[in-house]
C-alpha cells in the first residue's frame, strides 16, 4: 500500500516505521521534508520510507494518515490538495484546555474532517491509545484493542489490515459518527495515563464470552 503519513511527530514515527517495516511504501509528509528531523525519521523507517511536501505525499498515496494537532487540520488539508477516493485515518484528538472535548456529543473531530475533505472516505483509528502502543501493541494480557469507525465498508477493511499488521486487535465500532465515543475514549485514556498516574504502558483491550 501505498501511505502518505501526514505529521513527523510521534504517532507519524510509530505508524511509518511500522508499516514501512511491513514492506508498505510510506511517504511522511512534512511542511519542512529537508530538514534533519525528517531525514533521521526517514532513515530509522528503513529502505520503504521517504519524505515529501505535503501535496506531493498525498498525490502519489492511496492511503494519507493524519497525524497532525487538531489544530492544524484545516490548513493541513488546505496544503494536501485532492483527497478524494482516497482514505484518510483521522488519529487526531480535538482537545480543549483542561482535557474536555473540544466538540459538543452532536459531532466529532473526524465528522468535521469528513465535511472540509471533500470526496474522502474518512476513518477514525489510533487515536484511543498513546504512541508507543502504536509502536508495540502486544501486553501480558494480549494484543492491545484497536478501535475505528467509518461510514464506508472498503475503506474501514484497509484500516482494519493496517492495524491488524501492527500488531493490534482492531474492533469495527461503526459509522463515522461513533468517532464521537472513540474521541471521548482518547481522553480517558490521556486521564489515566497522565492525569491520574497510571503511566503510559496502558492501553484498552475489549474482551468478549
Ligand atoms: N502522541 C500520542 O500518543 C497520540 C496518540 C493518539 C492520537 N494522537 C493525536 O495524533 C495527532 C499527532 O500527535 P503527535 O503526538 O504525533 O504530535 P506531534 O508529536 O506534536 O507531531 C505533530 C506533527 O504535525 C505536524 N504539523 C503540521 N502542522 C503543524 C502545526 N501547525 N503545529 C505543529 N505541528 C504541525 C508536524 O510535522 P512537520 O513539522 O514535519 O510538518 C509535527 O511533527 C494529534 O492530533 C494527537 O492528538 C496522539
Amino acid at each position: 500500500m501505498k501511505i502518505a503519513i501526514i505529521g513527523t511527530g510521534r504517532v507519524a514515527a510509530a505508524l511509518g516505521k511500522g508499516w514501512a517495516g511491513r514492506g508498505h511504501m510510506v511517504t511522511f509528509a512534512s511542511r519542512q521534508p529537508g530538514s534533519e528531523k525528517v531525514a533521521a525519521l526517514v532513515d530509522a523507517a528503513g529502505p520503504n520510507a521517504a519524505a515529501a511536501r505535503v501535496r506531493d505525499a498525498v498525490a502519489r498515496s492511496s492511503t494519507v494518515v493524519l497525524a497532525v494537532p487538531f489544530g492544524a487540520v484545516r490548513e493541513t488539508l488546505a496544503r494536501a490538495g485532492d483527497l478524494s477516493g482516497k482514505v484518510l485515518i483521522d488519529c487526531t484528538n480535538p482537545i480543549a484546555p483542561g482535557l474536555r472535548p473540544l466538540f459538543d456529543s452532536t459531532t466529532s473531530g473526524a465528522e468535521q474532517i469528513a465535511g472540509w475533505a471533500a470526496g474522502a472516505r474518512v476513518v477514525k483509528a489510533f487515536n484511543t491509545t498513546g504512541a508507543e502502543n502504536m509502536a508495540a501493541p502486544a501486553y501480558p494480557g494480549g494484543a492491545a484493542t484497536m478501535l475505528l469507525c467509518g461510514d464506508e465498508e472498503m475503506a474501514k477493511a484497509a484500516v482494519w489490515q493496517l492495524a491488524e499488521e501492527l500488531g493490534f486487535e482492531p474492533v469495527d465500532a461503526g459509522p463515522l459518527s461513533a468517532a464521537r465515543h472513540l474521541e471521548n475514549l482518547a481522553l480517558l485514556w490521556i486521564h489515566l495515563a497522565q492525569v491520574n498516574g497510571l503511566g503510559r504502558g496502558i492501553a484498552f483491550r475489549l474482551l468478549r464470552r
